[in-house]
């Protein structure tokens, strides 16, 4: 059995709107490998929730423009509805950003997770146990489960998201800024349940979505850095703090708040400059306007350098025999 859970490929996904294209996922290459916790991180608006998102359900303005994201020799991109019903929530799910907003406010806790279940031939009154445990792990009282989404707090809420997102104990899970509207001791235990979940193998592996390269940092085996749309490097976890490879990663770890981080060049306060607007968008490199190590080629789109086993989008990685 293959160890790669999924493995994403020339990925292209862009918001179609009246003045043209939103290029937010634009040939995204990863892969995420059994029980690992593949961070995902970069600034406001690089498109991780696009990239996230569209992995679940693919829905206007969103569309997809190519590309593919392998799941059991499948591409979920071109999976018809159906399929794709029966494979959400299974195989791979998401609790999304902004989940507290995320439940029908119509209805009580049960009947949410009833129609779930139901979906994928199961039933609620067989599985009472289970959920009562996975309630237990979020440190929620049963009798949330007869209550309506409006008698819950932001993090009751959110943690309810959590247990139905892995009712079905999905091979992958996305959690997309799980802990941005929490505060520090919230996050930390959300962050611990979450682990748990996946120690007890309620979740193979986890996506975790985040801007907040602390977190990652205590949870995440690798980390994925986005940029414009774009896969900036891909490196583990450690690397990605001791020794960055990709200049925006350099630039990310510099402006943060000390973290045992060593700094071999140039120390670069914050990231001055704002990413580009990515309606219509050119080639090139899209970090090119803010690279202090900007050069010709980068006015090429750079593909992603295989660097000991790290895989970095920058064209100072290039070796003698790389096509350009
Ligand atoms: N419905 C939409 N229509 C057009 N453009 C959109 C839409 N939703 C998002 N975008 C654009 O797509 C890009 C990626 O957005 P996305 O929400 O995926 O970023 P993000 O990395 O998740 O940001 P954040 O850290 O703020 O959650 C942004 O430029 C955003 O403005
Ligand atoms: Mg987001």
């Amino acid at each position: 059995m293959s160890d790669v859970v999924l493995k994403v490929k020339s990925l292209k996904v862009y918001y179609s709107t009246l003045h043209g294209n939103v290029k937010a996922v634009d040939d995204v290459d990863f892969e995420i490998v059994r029980k690992e916790v593949l961070g995902i991180a970069g600034e406001s608006g690089c498109g991780k929730s696009t990239l996230g998102n569209a992995l679940i359900l693919l829905k206007p303005p969103m569309r997809y423009h190519g590309g593919e994201a392998i799941m059991d020799e499948k591409n979920l991109m071109t999976l018809p509805k159906k399929e794709m019903r029966k494979v959400r929530y299974r195989k791979i799910s998401i609790i999304p950003q902004y989940a507290m907003d995320a439940l029908n406010p119509t209805k009580k806790i049960r009947e949410i997770m009833q129609d779930l279940l139901k979906e994928h031939g199961e039933n609620l009154e067989k599985k009472l146990d289970i959920v009562d445990e996975r309630l237990q792990i979020v440190n929620l009282p049963k009798a949330v489960l007869n209550m309506y989404p409006v008698e819950l707090s932001g993090g009751m809420k959110q943690r309810v998201v959590m247990v139905i997102s892995t009712l079905l104990n999905p091979d992958l899970l996305i959690a997309d800024e799980i802990t941005s509207a929490l505060d520090v001791s919230s996050q930390k235990a959300v962050v611990q349940m979450l682990h748990r979940m996946k120690e007890e193998r309620i979740v193979g592996s986890i996506a975790f979505v985040t801007h907040d390269l602390a977190v990652l940092y205590q949870i995440a085996q690798r980390i994925m850095i986005m940029y414009a749309g774009k896969v900036a490097e891909i490196s583990p976890t450690e690397k990605i703090v001791n020794q960055p490879l990709h200049p925006y990663t350099k630039m990310l770890m510099a402006s943060l708040p000390k973290m045992g981080v060593r700094y071999n060049e140039i120390k670069l306060k914050g990231i001055s400059g704002y990413p580009p607007n990515l309606l219509n968008i050119g080639p090139g490199c899209r970090f090119m306007g803010r690279c202090p190590f900007a050069f010709e080629l980068c006015t090429k789109d750079p593909p992603l350098f295989d660097i000991d086993g790290r895989k970095v989008a920058c064209w100072i990685y290039r070796s003698e025999g790389d096509e350009i």
